[in-house]
């Protein structure tokens, strides 16, 4: 990036160039972009275009994941005027809006690691599903009997059953709705359940006993320093399930992307031994 720049930027500019940036289909995405070089944003956006030709737009975040659809705010600085992309990852297709779903590129590792967990046959509930990815991943790289996905944004909820459709996934549904009320609802329990909603995910997790039977699977991601990396996680888990009498063990802990310094998203991998 610093070496496509270097005729167009100062020594002093080319210091403060990020080095980190999402590509997410056409679109090129910085995450931090420095305001000393707001004014100059618009000629590296089109340096960028026109050595790249597979990206057409150049954006920058201007506010970071928020509320409860975990959104941010993205400005144009380069090329075509449009935000919805379709991306691709782990053999699967996804159309989407990074400013109207949540989604991030640099968990496609994890996503392939979740999918190469899940053993033939097994019904897999993914809280907090956005536009489909999990439950995409899954249906293409496992052989699961079905899965059912739950997002509380509508927006996500319509890209999550285009994607569906993209992808020619049958054995996928997706309910719109808060998981605190679908979850009742389902009438069935799950062999494994994924709660990617790191900000907060535990405190669904008391919703999610309804659903488990000995033997589920829960993968609860979790943010947290790296210094308390796995011990926090795990004692905000215990709490839970000492309240709710609920025999469990952990079977795996990872630290799956840094999201500040010192800072990680982990996925704490639980099993169920038996109901109360
Ligand atoms: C961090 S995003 C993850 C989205 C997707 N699973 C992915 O990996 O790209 C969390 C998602 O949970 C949804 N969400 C937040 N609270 C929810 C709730 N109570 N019920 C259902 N979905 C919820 C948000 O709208 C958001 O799309």
């Amino acid at each position: 990036m610093k070496d496509i720049l270097a005729d167009t930027l100062t020594e002093k500019e080319l210091e403060l160039m990020p080095n980190a940036f999402d590509v997410l289909g056409e679109l090129l995405i910085f995450a931090e972009f420095p305001s000393e070089l707001e004014k100059k944003e618009k000629v590296i956006g089109e340096r960028i275009l026109k050595r790249f030709k597979h990206i057409k737009t150049v954006l920058k975040k201007t506010r970071k994941f928020s509320g409860i659809f975990r959104l941010p705010k993205m400005k144009i600085i380069a090329g075509r005027r449009r935000k919805e992309t379709l991306y691709r990852e782990n053999g699967v297709q996804l159309l989407l809006h990074p400013e109207k779903v949540y989604f991030s590129p640099r968990l496609s590792t994890e996503r392939k690691r979740i999918a190469e967990l899940v053993l033939p046959n097994e019904s897999v509930l993914v809280m907090f599903s956005g536009c489909g990815v999990y439950p995409a991943v899954i249906a293409k790289n496992a052989k699961p009997k079905h899965i059912v996905g739950i997002e509380i944004n509508p927006a996500a909820h319509t890209y999550a059953g285009r994607n569906v459709l993209l992808n020619k996934t049958e054995n996928i549904t997706i309910f719109c709705g808060d998981v605190c009320k679908v979850i009742p609802s389902l009438h069935e329990t799950f062999d494994r359940i994924i709660m990617p909603l790191p900000k907060s995910a535990s405190d669904f997790l008391a919703t999610t006993l309804i659903v488990v039977h000995p033997g589920t699977i829960i993968h609860l991601y979790d943010f947290v320093e790296q210094k308390n990396f796995p011990d926090e996680s795990i004692a905000r888990i215990d709490a839970i399930m000492k309240e709710k009498k609920q025999q469990y063990s952990i079977i795996h802990s990872t630290l799956c992307g840094q999201y500040a310094p010192g800072a990680y998203r982990a996925c704490i991998d639980i099993r169920i031994e038996n109901l109360e």
